[in-house]
């Protein structure tokens, strides 16, 4: 089991948890009601100000929960509520009890989760450190070495989290085997350049594929990553020592060496001004690299070279 987990379960068992519950409906008010009685400190959020005021007056609109036995938890102190999401850094764990209305297709709408999931993980404790993975969770891109590294790194700073954007066939089975990180789904656009936005650092640990060579040639992600500023750390395989120069626009350690990420990770996570110059580095670097107008010009320049050289061949 992690820190993160045992520090968790910890707090439950002694009822020093601060748990959460995110929408106070038919199913959200009673569990609020359940977990305050059996002794925990809960906060219930939900949008609907006027749910929010009632329950902090005590007064209950589910039929199930007594309004004197509700009354009687906010008096102690033990249950309040409220719509600023930013208190759910407050908490040790959050639970989702939003509507989950069924779709044409009856099959069940997720788009209210999804908000919630995306409220709580925007208000994870600042100062907890956000490690993100984006792109896809496959095996060419060497998911046990990230595994490996990323626990390495909570080794040293145990609030480290790790948050995955993206899908792929490998991420049943990761997150199966660790219950703690986050997975966010496949996110675009303007949710995607939040995640980005969310994280201190970008890890990725490529490697070629021994048997089928597979292998990532200069990753967009890595790229995008640089453009939204963030610092990077990554392997020094195929194209990416195109893009990285170690120590100026990143930092590239070799394939298949966990400690070493995590030696850099960590080095990097306690220096906020190498970080900064990396990431300021290596957002010129792709603007540079990726000019659009420089490319055309440079492809032209060679289409018109090798046009000339096949007249003059002829
Ligand atoms: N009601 C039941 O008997 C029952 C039984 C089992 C499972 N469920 C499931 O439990 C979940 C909740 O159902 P319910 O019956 O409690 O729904 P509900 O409509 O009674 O309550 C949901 C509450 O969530 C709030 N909410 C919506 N989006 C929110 C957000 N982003 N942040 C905070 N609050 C938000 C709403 O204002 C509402 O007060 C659903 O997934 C449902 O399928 C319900």
């Amino acid at each position: 089991m992690s820190d993160l987990a045992k520090r968790l379960e910890d707090k439950l068992r002694t009822g020093d948890a601060h748990l959460g519950t995110l929408g106070l409906g038919y199913v959200g008010l009673p569990l609020s009601v359940e977990f305050a009685t059996g002794g925990l400190r809960v906060t219930g959020f939900d949008l609907s100000p006027e749910k929010v005021a009632a329950v902090n007056r005590g007064e209950s609109y589910i039929k199930d929960v007594p309004s004197d036995r509700l009354k009687a938890l906010v008096d102690a102190k033990k249950l309040d509520a409220s719509s600023d999401f930013n208190r759910l850094a407050e908490c040790d764990a959050v639970i989702i009890c939003v509507p989950t209305p069924l779709g044409k297709t009856k099959d069940p709408d997720l788009t209210m989760v999804v908000d919630a999931a995306k409220a709580i993980a925007e208000r994870l404790k600042p100062g907890q450190l956000a490690v993100v993975y984006v792109g896809r969770i496959a095996p060419e891109k060497n998911l046990p070495l990230a595994v490996r590294t990323f626990r390495e790194v909570q080794k040293i700073r145990h609030d480290a989290r790790y948050v995955w954007v993206g899908d792929g066939p490998s991420r049943a089975a990761l997150a199966a085997e660790n219950p703690d990180f986050i997975f966010a789904g496949i996110q675009r656009d303007a949710n995607l350049a939040r995640h980005f936005a969310s994280a201190d650092l970008f890890v990725l640990a490529s490697v070629i594929i021994e048997r089928s060579g597979k292998r990532d040639v200069i990753p967009n992600v890595l790229a995008e990553a640089m453009a939204m500023r963030l610092p990077v750390v990554a392997t020094s395989v195929s194209g990416i020592t195109e893009l990285v120069t170690d120590g100026v626009s990143g930092r590239l350690v070799g394939p298949n060496d966990p400690a070493a990420l995590a030696r850099v990770i960590a080095e990097l996570l306690d220096d906020p001004a190498q970080r900064q110059r990396l990431a300021a580095e290596g957002a010129a670097t792709v603007a540079r690299m990726f000019d659009r107008e420089v490319n055309i010009e440079e492809l032209a320049a060679l289409f018109r070279g090798a046009v000339g050289a096949a007249r003059g061949a002829a």
